[in-house]
């Protein structure tokens, strides 16, 4: 059997768009700023890279740190947990609104590492490794406060449902803040398993920075993983607040499992972890997946490359027939993206870019355009080439591909529009974003109240009080064309696993 994934109507969508609809605000303003076109040239990745650390810092949640360099944000959501007598203050809040989704916020965490370890040196040439480091911290530190005993892990703080009537700042929100957990008797594999893989992930990456944290993440991890292993049950069933949102797909929580497991061999070197992916590949679909999007739900594609990378660094023991069959599902997902398999040719728009789904469509553009780049330097470094339907595919046009993925998000499209903010001429002035489109509370600190913000700022035709810089947004709709607008949700809203993989990006196209 060979189940086929395409793209899933993202559930993370349905909610706001229902939830939001009774508040549709009719403000139609267009891009306001001269069109800056810009041909092929080369765009300023290193910029672009510096930036997209200034949205992971505006998504914080908690007390912010003295040097936080986004100002226009304060300390909030300071008594998250106090319900339920444990302190988890801190984290992130994973898009437009003020919920903390730790499933999205692990991956997020999973993602920088990844990057990290692929790109450091080059981050570090840049400049920019230090606030790498720190956008991983700012959620391990966070994990370590969620992971509450070794088998209890806090999931979600706020929820979709009472977070989405309401358009405030998260610093004066007035929403619920009940937190919900997985255990024993409720269990959630898929979380607590990714959160092990951020854990062992950002372990690597703390291994030469500091020793005792890296300790620390590591202990952490393998406890989750085992936890996550022997407690089997997804969190979509658990805490069905989350389900909406954040809820697992039909994959459930086996290709976190694996995926979990290969970062605890790569952190660890311990054959246990190795032996687990390749005992439960076929069991768990590794071996059997062949799909053509990677996100926060879906990770076969990523755990395909991760057993690819084993293989390729010569260090599968005996396993490399199990090993050669994850390799060879990873590569349906480049070369359908390639539309070089022959079979499946991904859907691009008229102009160029992947096409996934309406709602933040350029989450799976950058994914797909990161394990591109990943894979591709895997198999350069082990002088092998990528083969899709017999065909050998060079280098280069990977390389190729995925520079025009990346040109196009930065404004080499056909609206002549970046969709990071903040970065050229052209770009969203009126995301999906509550904190950014209410005025600071450093410059009014008068509360916003809940329908008050709807009415005042999510309704106003300004552009946003406060520029969310670096954030990459969703993207345009299938046909190339963008509407900056707030009620532009599919288009218009950020998320921090957009940037997590960006940061990989960038930082490997300035090398070429
Ligand atoms: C690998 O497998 C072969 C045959 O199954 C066996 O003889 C050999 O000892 C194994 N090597 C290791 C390192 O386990
Ligand atoms: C994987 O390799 C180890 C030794 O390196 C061996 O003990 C084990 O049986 C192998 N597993 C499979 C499924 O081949
Ligand atoms: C994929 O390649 C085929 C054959 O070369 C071509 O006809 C088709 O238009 C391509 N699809 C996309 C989306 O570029
Ligand atoms: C984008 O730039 C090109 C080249 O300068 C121009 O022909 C086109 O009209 C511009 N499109 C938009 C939507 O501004
Ligand atoms: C709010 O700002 C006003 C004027 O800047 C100041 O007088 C007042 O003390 C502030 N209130 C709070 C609660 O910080
Ligand atoms: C592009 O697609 C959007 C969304 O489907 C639609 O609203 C818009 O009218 C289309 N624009 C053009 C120029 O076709």
């Amino acid at each position: 059997m060979q189940p086929i994934f395409e793209s899933k109507s993202s559930n993370r969508s349905m909610g706001l768009n229902r939830l939001i609809s009774a508040f549709l605000a009719i403000g139609l303003v267009l891009y306001s700023g001269k069109a800056c076109a810009r041909s092929d040239d080369k765009h300023d990745y290193k910029h672009a890279l510096r930036l997209s650390f200034y949205f992971l810092e505006a998504q914080r949640s908690g007390y912010l740190p003295t040097n936080q360099r986004v100002k226009w944000r304060s300390d909030s959501a300071l008594t998250d947990g106090y319900e339920q007598e444990v302190d988890l203050v801190g984290g992130y809040y994973d898009a437009g609104d003020n919920v903390k989704f730790q499933l999205p916020m692990a991956f997020t965490v999973t993602i920088l590492s990844w990057s990290v370890i692929e790109y450091a040196a080059q981050l570090s040439k840049l400049h920019q490794l230090r606030h790498a480091l720190d956008a991983i911290k700012w959620g391990t530190d966070y994990f370590i406060k969620a992971h509450s005993s070794s088998d209890v892990l806090w999931v979600e703080v706020g929820d979709g449902y009472s977070d989405h009537q309401c358009w405030q700042r998260p610093e004066d929100m007035t929403t619920s803040r009940k937190a919900y957990k997985v255990d024993t008797q409720n269990p959630g594999s898929e979380v607590a398993a990714e959160t092990a893989a951020a854990m062992a992930a950002a372990s690597i990456v703390f291994q030469q920075v500091d020793r005792q944290y890296s300790a620390t993440l590591l202990f952490r991890a393998k406890q989750l993983f085992r936890f996550a292993d022997a407690h089997r049950g997804s969190y979509s069933d658990s805490v069905p607040i989350a389900r909406r949102f954040y809820g697992s797909g039909p994959s459930k929580y086996e290709d976190e499992l694996l995926w979990a497991a290969f970062w605890l061999f790569w952190a660890t070197d311990d054959q246990f972890y190795l032996h687990y992916a390749v005992k439960n590949a076929r069991t768990l679909g590794g071996t059997e997946w062949a799909v053509t999007e990677f996100g926060w739900d879906m990770k076969f594609a990523g755990v395909q490359v991760l057993a690819s990378k084993v293989l390729l660094e010569r260090r599968e023991g005996n396993n490399s027939s199990v090993l050669q069959a994850y390799k060879n599902k990873a590569e349906h997902l480049m070369c359908s993206c390639l539309n070089r398999s022959g079979v499946i040719s991904h859907r691009r728009t008229p102009g160029g870019l992947l096409w996934f789904q309406s709602w933040n469509n350029l989450q799976f553009v950058t994914s797909a355009s990161f394990l591109l780049v990943v894979y591709g330097d895997l198999l350069a470094r082990a002088n092998q080439k990528l083969i899709c339907g017999g065909t050998v595919i060079p280098t280069s046009e990977i390389e190729k591909f995925v520079k025009s993925q990346v040109d196009y998000i930065l404004g080499t499209n056909p609206m002549n529009m970046s969709y990071m903010v903040g970065f050229g001429s052209k770009y969203p002035r009126f995301v999906h974003h509550r904190g950014a489109s209410i005025i600071s509370l450093k410059k009014d600190n008068r509360s916003v109240g809940c329908f008050e913000g709807y009415k005042v700022w999510y309704r106003s035709m300004q552009p946003d009080p406060n520029q969310l810089t670096g954030a990459i947004v969703g993207g345009p709709f299938m046909n190339d064309s963008y509407v900056d607008r707030r009620d532009n949700w599919d288009g218009g809203e950020a998320c921090t696993y957009n940037n997590a993989f960006i940061v990989g990006l960038l930082a490997r196209v300035e090398k070429k």
